[in-house]
């Protein structure tokens, strides 16, 4: 199971690199726009953070970069997606999983241009994405269980649907907008590739009362007893 850190914030896309090795990074609007910076001053700082951890390439630290979500043209959307890709090489090209989007997608894969198709809601979404041979499928499973849904079906739907058709491994599937440590088990338990969440969300995800009262406990213990 890998983790990418949902994020636009270069020191934590730092911090989560080098203290729980996380495998790559997704982006939205909204990431960008939380990071307080211009879209290409993120872009810039992100490529020159894979260099300088001597991880450049799409297969090796894959970066999903979403682009203008104005955009509703096929040509223009593929025509943007190239730009943004040949800035980086570990740039993937994030696109939202309409008929332009998917079109646009089918085209630049083609190209070489790696996608993520995003804003996923269901298995027949994921199957058209894996169709046309994009890299990544955006399922987002936090959005939904707000909204009262559980995904752990839904995930493993698109799981089996994959394994179907010979798709598994190929497009992956990226479980995003995870808020807890228990959506990242039921992802894991239904065969996703992988999770996109936030810093803190993996932070809780490691917690757990009952380790450091065990640290507590063996403390005391520890120090109740000869050492030599
Ligand atoms: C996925 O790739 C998205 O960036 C992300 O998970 C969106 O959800 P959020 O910003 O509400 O967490």
């Amino acid at each position: 199971m890998k983790y990418y850190l949902d994020s636009a914030k270069i020191d934590e896309i730092r911090e989560a690199y080098e203290t729980f090795g996380i495998d790559g990074v997704t982006t939205n609007p909204n990431h960008i726009m939380n990071s307080g910076k211009p879209f290409l001053t993120v872009l810039g700082e992100l490529k020159q953070f894979v260099e300088e951890k001597n991880i450049v390439g799409w297969d090796k630290f894959p970066i999903s970069v979403e682009i203008d979500p104005h955009l509703d043209d096929v040509d223009q959307i593929v025509e943007m997606g190239s730009k943004i890709a040949g800035m980086c090489a570990n740039f993937v090209i994030k696109i939202p999983c309409t008929q332009a989007g998917v079109a646009a997608a089918r085209r630049l894969e083609k190209a070489g241009v790696r996608t993520n198709l995003t804003l996923v809601f269901s298995p027949s979404q994921a199957l058209i994405a894996a169709k046309n041979g994009s890299l990544f499928v955006s399922p987002f499973v936090g959005w939904k269980e707000s909204s009262g849904e559980d995904c752990k079906q839904y995930i493993a739907d698109i799981v089996n649907i994959y394994k179907n058709y010979g798709y598994y491994g190929r497009t992956q599937i990226i479980c995003a907008a995870i808020r807890t440590g228990k959506q990242i088990v039921d992802c894991a338990v239904s065969g996703a590739d992988i999770v996109t969440a936030g810093l803190q969300v993996y932070k809780d995800s490691f917690y757990h009362p009952f380790t450091d009262y065990g640290i507590g406990k063996f403390c005391a213990a520890w120090d109740k007893t000869a050492t030599k």
